[in-house]
């Protein structure tokens, strides 16, 4: 070989095998089939790796140090991808935006999620949860993703919007769905363009229009009284004046409730199915954490006070987390050329950090696929004895999940409620997971729920 050949080889990531045929239409198809699968054989050419879809050339990032490089310590040199992943009604919203924009957007709402502040949430996500138990178990069976998300919402509506949720929940669903669907569709048809009336673009439309409708609704409602003490007050009290030209737009307000309202339920309900779907199938999890539970929660629902003796509780919500990644992946592009594990990533390439790959990747993770809470026994932090993004649920660095406090004490409080007053079955065994823009399970979960003496 020689030394030029060398070289390049050294710098460009290498191409997984058998790019022949129809390569750019291919990796979307293995994709779509099983994401698993598809980068288990992209993994096999190392751990950054280019592959194809659609017309898009992305870089898979696959070991957790090439992650914390990314995300934490050369954080600056990549950006959110530009196109937004086709969901125009977020791009004003923290989510999505970058740079300045981002920065102040950042400042501005983090004061919302401090500590603090998110523990006078506790009683609303405990009481809540109770009564979601109650009226599951009155049911006596539920669809699992439809009866967290209506919890999710209903928390998310009281603590950041000081409003009801429920008059809003079909609208707010449809949008989020719209949205989700918007952005995990199959790569090969990013290339069409979106005002095109496809049968994708219209269910977009209409389920946007929805969500846009929801919004409108919520700002009338508290412009009427302004003087609440919640994000909406926050964004509002920003454009009175206050903001002296630098507060949000009426444009960034509606894009940020809309990324609020997606982002803060959507991922929670995801992952309180997937713990309720593991308790429902795992006899032996379910009668450990009924034992901590009962010997904790004194009280109708779990409480601020009962957190640090949830010990096993929390050992289920992280394997969750690792297992069943709500967020799916992370995505970046590369503000210039950089170096990662070794090799050149050229500018503007498209970075992707799958979660759900490095979660159930065999160097950091025994019987990965296994759903195991005890791999955490005596373990405080994430990630034990293994490398720190070998775990990343929520992000990192400074673009890490602002709501992350916010979703883990809600997790904690709604199932340890749930495993104190009802007992969750079911019949489904090995559910597909669906992977798009969260991994959310492939088919509907219906549990049978009892209530506890
Ligand atoms: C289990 C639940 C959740 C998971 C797994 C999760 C995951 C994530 C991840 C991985 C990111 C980083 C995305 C990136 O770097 O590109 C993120 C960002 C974000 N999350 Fe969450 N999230 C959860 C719950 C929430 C909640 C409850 C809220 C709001 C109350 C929220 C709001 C946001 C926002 C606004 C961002 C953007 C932050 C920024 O870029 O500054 N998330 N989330």
């Amino acid at each position: 070989m020689s030394q030029q050949t060398q070289h390049d080889r050294q710098r460009e990531p290498p191409l997984p095998p058998k790019r022949t045929g129809l390569p750019l239409v291919g990796s979307a198809v293995r994709f779509a089939r099983d994401p698993y699968a598809f980068y288990e054989s992209v993994a096999d050419n190392g751990d950054v790796v280019r592959f194809s879809m659609g017309s898009y050339d992305m870089v898979a990032v696959l070991h957790p140090d090439g992650v914390e490089q990314v995300l934490v310590e050369e954080f600056e040199r990549f950006r959110k991808p530009d196109d937004a992943g086709g969901v125009d009604v977020l791009s004003d919203g923290l989510l999505l935006t970058d740079g300045e924009r981002w920065q102040a957007q950042r400042s501005r709402l983090q004061p919302m999620f401090y500590r603090e502040r998110i523990e006078t949430y506790a009683e609303t996500m405990g009481s809540y949860a109770a009564a979601a138990a109650d009226e599951w178990a009155a049911e006596g069976s539920v669809a699992l993703s439809e009866a967290t998300s209506t919890y999710t919402l209903r928390v998310l509506g009281k603590t950041l919007f000081g409003v009801n949720t429920d008059d809003h929940r079909e609208a707010v669903r449809a949008g989020a769905e719209a949205i989700r669907e918007r952005s995990s569709r199959n790569p090969v048809s990013l290339d069409l363009p979106d005002w095109l009336p496809t049968p994708g673009n219209r269910r977009y439309r209409r389920g946007v229009t929805r969500l846009e409708g929801v919004v409108d609704d919520l700002l009338d409602e508290r412009r009427d009284s302004p003087d609440g003490d919640d994000l909406l007050s926050l964004l509002l009290a920003a454009t009175d004046g206050e903001g002296e030209g630098t507060g949000p737009t009426e444009s960034e307000i509606r894009s940020q409730l809309m990324t609020f309202l997606f982002a803060g339920h959507e991922t929670s309900a995801t992952a309180l199915t997937w713990a309720l779907y593991e308790l429902g199938r795992k006899p032996e999890v379910a009668r450990r954490l009924r034992e901590e539970v009962d010997d904790v929660v004194t009280g109708p629902h779990a409480t601020l006070a009962d957190i640090p003796d949830l010990a096993y509780t929390e050992q289920v919500l992280r394997e969750t987390l690792r297992r069943y990644p709500p967020a799916a992946a992370v995505f970046r592009e590369a503000d210039e050329d950089v170096t990662v594990g070794g090799y050149r990533v050229p500018e503007d390439s498209y970075v992707v950090l799958p979660q759900f790959h490095v979660h159930t990747d065999d160097r950091w993770w025994d019987e990965p696929l296994q759903f195991d809470p005890s791999r955490w026994d005596g373990i405080d932090e994430p990630p034990g004895d293994r490398p720190e993004y070998a775990y990343f649920p929520f992000g990192g660095g400074p673009r890490h999940c602002i709501g992350m406090r916010f979703a883990r004490m809600e997790l904690k409080l709604a199932l340890a409620t749930v495993a104190r007053r009802c007992r969750v079955t079911h019949d489904h065994d090995d559910v597909a997971v669906d992977v798009g823009s969260t991994v959310a399970p492939g088919e509907t979960v219906r549990a049978t729920i009892e209530r506890r003496e």
